[in-house]
């Protein structure tokens, strides 16, 4: 027995509970133009001290109006960019002090989904190609190999295998929705950050996406930063809740707790902006 022994796993085998990532006391300055050459150099704070824990197995969703802060802590968690000052540590790994190579084998734990599918899909390219592209950047697999990876992917997001061949624009924004969850989860990654995933779609195509994403999470193990201004998406999803307001994190807990017992006078603005919203009992 190891030293998580006795507890409660996965299907792919960790123990419940651990921090799959923790954030500690983010701070991302962004430094803005000069009003005139003699001005001091202003800065904007877009996060001003942001600490969070995901658990395996519970996926949060990041609540906040635009401007929040919310997508600079999805680039900051995806190493896309670095924090002005803290920590993102993914697994225990500090992800901002790794060296570049270890970064790139680290990149197959994390995954990012973006609004614009299409913004993110190399048009020039055959779908299997996009898909397979983020394992074929890890290692030398063949192409028959690729192919084959990319095509058990596309069926795990409900897709034709026809779909292969073809290029983004033949297909419908929530089936290039799919095609980008397909290259996300290519490389078996254990957490994927959804940032407005599902923000640019119809509403009737958002409830697929986001049942699709369910899917995943439950029978792959996949745990989501599902980031949204929309508090009626994240509470389909996700198990608990951060709500961001001008680059911190005001309140946070399990849905249940945040959305149907605000204790932030801001949370329960955000929820006064969806009357119609059902919280899940
Ligand atoms: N690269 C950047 N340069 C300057 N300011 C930025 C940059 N990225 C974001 N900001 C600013 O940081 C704040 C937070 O932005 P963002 O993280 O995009 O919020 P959200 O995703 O919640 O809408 C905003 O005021 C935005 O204008
Ligand atoms: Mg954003």
């Amino acid at each position: 027995m190891g030293p998580l022994g006795g507890q409660r796993t996965t299907r792919s085998g960790e123990a419940w509970g651990h921090h799959l990532l923790e954030v500690r006391n983010l701070t991302r300055d962004y430094a803005l133009p000069r009003e005139s050459l003699l001005a001091p150099p202003a800065v904007l704070q877009a996060l001003k001290g942001v600490s969070l824990q995901v658990t395996a197995g519970r996926s949060m969703g990041i609540v906040g109006e635009s401007g929040s802060g919310k997508s600079t802590l999805a680039r900051l968690v995806m190493a896309l960019e670095r924090p002005t000052s803290g920590q993102v540590l993914l697994e225990g790994r500090d992800l901002h002090a790794l060296a570049p190579a270890e970064l790139r084998r680290a990149r197959r734990d994390f995954q990012m989904v973006f609004q614009d599918p299409y913004g993110s899909l190399d048009p020039r390219r055959p779908v299997w190609r996009t898909v397979a592209e983020p394992a074929a950047a890890l290692e030398h697999a063949s192409r028959a190999l690729q192919r084959e990876r990319a095509a058990a992917m596309l069926t795990a997001v409900g897709l034709r295998l026809d779909a292969l061949d073809k290029y983004p624009h033949e297909f419908s924004g929530g089936q290039r929705q799919r095609i980008a969850i397909a290259r996300a989860l290519i490389t078996q990654p254990r957490l994927i950050v959804a940032d407005e995933a599902v923000s640019a779609l119809d509403v009737s195509v958002q409830a697929q996406v986001l049942n699709l994403m369910a899917d995943l999470r439950d029978a792959h193990g996949v745990t989501f930063l599902f980031i949204s201004h929309d508090l009626a998406v994240v509470s389909h999803l996700c198990q608990d809740v951060a709500v961001m307001q001008g680059g911190r994190i005001v309140e946070h807990g399990p849905v249940r707790q945040v959305l149907g017992a605000p204790s932030h006078p801001y949370t329960r603005t955000l929820l006064a902006a969806v009357p119609e919203m059902v919280v899940p009992a």
